[in-house]
């Protein structure tokens, strides 16, 4: 039941997925030029944040180019035979999406080369001094890789891909349409400015926009038992603690260690994961590109400093 209600506000077609624009006119390119030569799709990577929409966006490719699509990420696959269990699985044509590839230890790297540029994987049989490798074929596929770190990727499987495509942060514009339509796959009708409201603290993001929907729409019909309005809406969001920037309570908490534990000096990653009791790659990931790109922190050789609008918001409230 959860699955299915995420899914169904999950895009299906190119022509439905907003936003992307040049993404959405490249692949459009290669499936309409892939189609044409009765051939398959180069592999792709997909880069940007995370929460963007690259899983989404490898959905809509294998089901417009009407192929099996297997799903598997770069930390969960940690033995060789698991990836040639996979690769030797897939039928013609088929898309293998690996999330996270920069996290790919480099043993099954090297598996991929292979596998991407001749189909063909080596595998062992046997134990010990039986042990021997062989080579073997598989069908022709597409891999679709997706990273939030692309300067991770090691050269060698970054140049085994043909196509690379950046994901951008979404604009308000785009993030008002996906809330327009999540709502109305929700049957919850929604004004203009309260679809912008909840666009503008959506971080650039679909992911969040479509989390916010729900939140606001669960908060609106059970605290007022009404339509959404804007008025409404901005009350819902003083309860769930997002700001108008669309920070929530662990950013602030982040802006407020830089600020007021460390009184604007520069502070390295490690101190802040341990001050801010978070991993360091949720920080890297999920916090701090978004406070970047809102010029609300800076990142100097000595370590992270808040910018004078992050003094400012986190002053004034
Ligand atoms: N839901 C999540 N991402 C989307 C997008 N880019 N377009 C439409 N709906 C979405």
């Amino acid at each position: 039941m959860a699955e299915a209600y995420k899914l169904n506000i999950r895009p299906t077609t190119l022509d439905e997925y907003i936003g992307q624009e040049h993404i959405k006119e490249n692949l459009k390119v290669f499936i309409k030029a892939t189609q044409k030569r009765n051939s398959y799709l180069d592999h792709i990577l997909l880069a940007g944040p995370a929460g963007l929409g690259k899983t989404t966006l490898a959905q809509i490719v294998a089901n417009e180019l009407q192929v099996q699509l297997k799903i598997t990420s770069g930390n969960i696959l940690d033995k060789k035979g698991d990836l040639a269990g996979i690769l030797t699985s897939l039928d013609e044509g088929d898309i293998l999406f690996i999330d996270e590839i920069h996290r790919l230890n480099p043993s099954i790297e090297e598996t991929l080369y292979s596998a991407m540029e001749d189909f063909k994987v080596d595998i062992i049989i046997g134990k010990g001094k039986t042990a021997r490798s062989i080579r073997i074929e598989i069908k022709p596929f597409t891999l679709i890789g997706a990273t939030t770190r692309t300067g991770l990727l090691t050269a060698p499987l970054l140049s085994r891909f043909g196509i690379i495509l950046n994901f951008d942060y979404y604009s308000v514009e785009s993030l008002k349409e996906i809330v327009k339509r999540t709502a109305k796959i929700l049957n919850t009708p929604i004004d203009e400015k309260s679809a912008e409201e909840i666009a503008k603290r959506s971080r650039g993001t679909p992911r969040i926009a479509n989390k916010l929907v729900k939140r606001v729409i669960d908060f609106v019909t059970i605290k007022h038992n009404s339509k959404l309005n804007l008025q409404n809406t901005i009350e819902a969001f003083e309860f769930l603690g997002i700001d108008k920037y669309g920070l929530n309570p662990l950013d602030r908490k982040y802006l407020h260690i830089l600020i007021e534990l460390f009184n604007c000096k520069p502070v390295g990653i490690n101190t802040i994961s341990m001050a801010l009791n978070e991993n360091k790659e949720t920080i890297e990931e999920m916090i701090e590109p978004y406070l970047l790109r809102i010029g609300m922190i800076d990142k100097t050789p000595k370590g992270r400093v808040p910018t004078k609008k992050a003094v400012n918001h986190i002053k004034s409230i």
